[in-house]
This record gives structure tokens, sequence and C-alpha cells, in this order.
């Protein structure tokens, strides 16, 4: 009987580089398909990757320690200094689901504004668009969400998966005349607790937002259950409903599949992630969920791949601290505390030389 391994490894390898002892293990040539492959991964990476950065919507609506308005503003200004080119500022939905979005028109209204920054809002109903609108500035973008699960629709907005479509026809009409982009996050595209959400649930609410004109279709893994495989098949489909540079991608990290999910969906030719500084992140009514995939985490990933965000991962990693002081809790970036133990280690005065 051939070993199968033996039998494998002849297919794989040329004769040039066998020892001619047929029962030594094919090293050489086991490393070099490693290597192709590796490459063929690079070659697949695109050259720039837009990051929205959503911590100071998502990661902070589920702090239990409320932040002032003060501080949501010097947030939201350290992203745009650190040069994120769309930034989540706020909801503006009820301040009894979401106390901690409750400042969001005077933290709209005090950031400082960089040309060519898209600063966008969550919006559920008209009474949030008026909100989002009555200012002196307009928010670049408006978000609507509808959920692929109808548990967790009931749960987080109160009303069915039909209803509230009705409700966003309004506002992405409104959105439209004000000639603001409009964004509609589909949630729990991967599941909720007890709920199958098969993939007709998630193309029906991906087909309801392209009749609302939505210019950007974000698919969202709300509880954080998806996985790599999950993700490419996912996108492979939706690849014919949705060009794939109108879509991006929100993941919550829960089981730590953040990062595996984002490769997966690079390879799937996306380019835009939402991801939340120091691994911030969670919904109120999505309770188990941990925070999204870390800013910092995603940013050194990039980077390292050589791919571009336009984004300082130092300026990122001290606005992690910088929201953590104030929250008074750890991080959940790895690399953000990485960068900063790294610094402090280098900046740190060594001991007296005798
Ligand atoms: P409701 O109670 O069904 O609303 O809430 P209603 O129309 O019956 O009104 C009841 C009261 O709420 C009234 O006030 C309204 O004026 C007020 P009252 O007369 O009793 O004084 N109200 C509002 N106030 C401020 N802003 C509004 C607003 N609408 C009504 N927009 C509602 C419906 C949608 C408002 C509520 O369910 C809600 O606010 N839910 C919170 C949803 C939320 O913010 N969830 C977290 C964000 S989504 C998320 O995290 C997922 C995401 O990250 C992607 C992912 O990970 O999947 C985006
Ligand atoms: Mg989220």
């Amino acid at each position: 009987m051939i070993p199968i391994s033996r039998a494998t490894s002849k297919t794989l390898t040329p004769s040039s580089v066998n020892s001619g002892d047929d029962t030594a293990p094919p090293k050489m040539p086991v490393l070099k398909e490693k290597r192709n492959t590796y490459r063929t991964f690079l070659n697949d990476l695109p050259e720039r990757v837009t990051i929205v950065e959503v911590g100071g919507r998502d990661g902070l609506q589920n702090e239990p320690k409320m932040v002032s308005n003060d501080v949501k503003i010097e947030l939201i200004n350290r992203f745009t200094q650190a040069g994120f080119e769309k930034i989540e500022v706020g909801a503006f939905v009820s301040p009894d689901w979401v106390p901690q979005m409750a400042g969001s028109a005077e933290v709209l209204a005090g950031i400082t504004r960089k040309e060519g920054v898209e600063y966008s809002v969550l919006v559920p109903n008209m009474k949030g668009f008026k909100g989002a609108t009555s200012g002196e500035y307009l928010p670049e973008k408006i978000v609507i969400f509808g959920s692929a699960s109808e548990i967790f629709s009931k749960k987080n907005i109160n009303c069915s998966k039909a209803e509230s479509m009705e409700r966003f026809s309004e506002v992405a009409r409104k959105t439209k005349e004000n000639g603001m982009q409009l964004r509609g996050t589909v949630s729990c595209a991967f599941g909720f607790y007890g709920d199958t959400v098969t993939l007709e649930d998630v193309t029906d609410v991906v087909a309801n937002f392209r009749e609302l004109d939505c210019d950007e279709i974000n698919i969202a893994d709300t509880i954080g259950v998806a996985t790599p495989n999950r993700v490419y098949t996912l996108l492979e489909h939706l690849k014919h409903e949705v060009p794939v540079d109108q879509m991006s991608m929100h993941f919550h990290d829960t089981y730590g599949q953040g990062i595996g999910n984002i490769c997966a969906s690079l390879q799937a030719g996306i380019t835009t992630f939402d991801t939340s500084v120091a691994g911030l992140g969670g919904c109120p009514y999505a309770k188990g969920a941990t925070g999204n995939v870390a800013t910092e985490d995603v940013l050194y990933l990039l980077h390292e791949l050589g791919v571009e965000t336009g984004v300082d991962l130092n300026a990122v990693a001290d606005a992690g601290r910088f929201i953590l002081d104030q929250l008074g809790r750890k991080s959940g970036s790895r690399a953000g505390d990485a960068i900063i133990a790294k610094r402090e280690q280098t900046t740190k005065p060594g001991p007296a030389k005798l």
C-alpha cells in the first residue's frame, strides 16, 4: 500500500529537490507550496482599505459609565486627526432606550470637521432624522439599520422587520432629498440568539435597502458568531446582488474571529470595514456579544500586509488610551496594548549605571 503522504508529495515535488531517499519527508516542496499560497493571497489584496471608526457610537452605546459630550467630541476629533475618512459620530435614537447616545446632536454640532471626512449617524425613524438634521451641520451620511432576524428587530427597534422598512422608506427619501449619503446596515446577518437566519433573510433586507437607494450596504455580525468560511460564502453570494465596492463589513469579536473574518472579506473583495477603537462596542439589545473588532488590531494587520489605510496607528492607540481612561476599563485591543506597552518600555529610564 502506498502511504497517502508520499503519494501526495510526489505530485507536488519537483524531482530536483528530492533527497533521493523515498522515506524522507518532502520538507522543501511543502514550504514552497506554502510560499506560493501566501503570494497568491498577497496578490489578491487591495492597495487601500477604508476603515469606518465606530468607536464614538457602537463603542460607547453599551458602556455602563456615561461619558460627557466634551469627551465624545474630543474622541471624534482625535479620530479625525488620526486620518480616518469615515467616522460614526452618534445615534439619534430614544434616550430611554440608549441613554449613552443622548447627546448626539451636541456632539455632531461640536466636533471639528475636516473637509473630505464623512461623518455619519444612526437614524431609526423620522423623529431621529429630524434630530440629526435640525442642527447647523448635516451629517454626510445617514445610517438606517434593519435586522435579518425578526427577534432582534423587535428587541432593538421595537417593530417587525416589515414595519422597520416602512419607517426607513421615509428616512431614505428625505436623506436623498437633502443630498446626504445613505447606508443600510443589515444586523444579525450571521444569526441571533435562538433565531436561525437564512441566506434569504439576509438577501431580503439587502434587496429592501437597494430599493431604498442605499449607497452602501453594511453587513453586520451583531453577536460576533461569524467565522471566515461563513463570511466568504455569504459574500460570494451577495456579490451577485450588490457591487462589491458598495458593501462593507461590521464584525463583533465575541468568539475572537474578527481578524479572520476581515481576511476572508478581503479575499472576497471587500475594502471597507467598521472597527472600533480599543475593541469597544456592543449593542444593549444583544446581550452577551462583545465589542467590535479593534481598530488597532485591524490597522496592524493591514499595514503589515502593505495595505494603505491613511490612518496613524499610534494616534489611534493614544485615542484608545484616552477613552479607556475615561471609561475606567481595560482595552479589548491586543495591538493597542502592545503599542502602548512598547512605548512605555522604550521611554522608561533604565537602571542607573554605576
Ligand atoms: P418606540 O418606543 O417603539 O418608539 O422606540 P415610539 O415611536 O413608540 O415612541 C416612544 C417614545 O420615544 C416617544 O416619546 C417618542 O417621541 C420617542 P414620548 O412621547 O414617550 O416622550 N422616540 C424617540 N426619541 C428620540 N429619538 C428617536 C425617537 N423615536 C421615538 N429617534 C425606537 C422605537 C427605535 C426609537 C427605540 O426602539 C430605540 O431607540 N431603540 C434603540 C436602537 C439602538 O440604538 N440600538 C443600538 C444601535 S443598533 C446596533 O448597535 C447594531 C449595529 O452596530 C450593527 C450591528 O452590530 O449589527 C448598527
Ligand atoms: Mg455593532
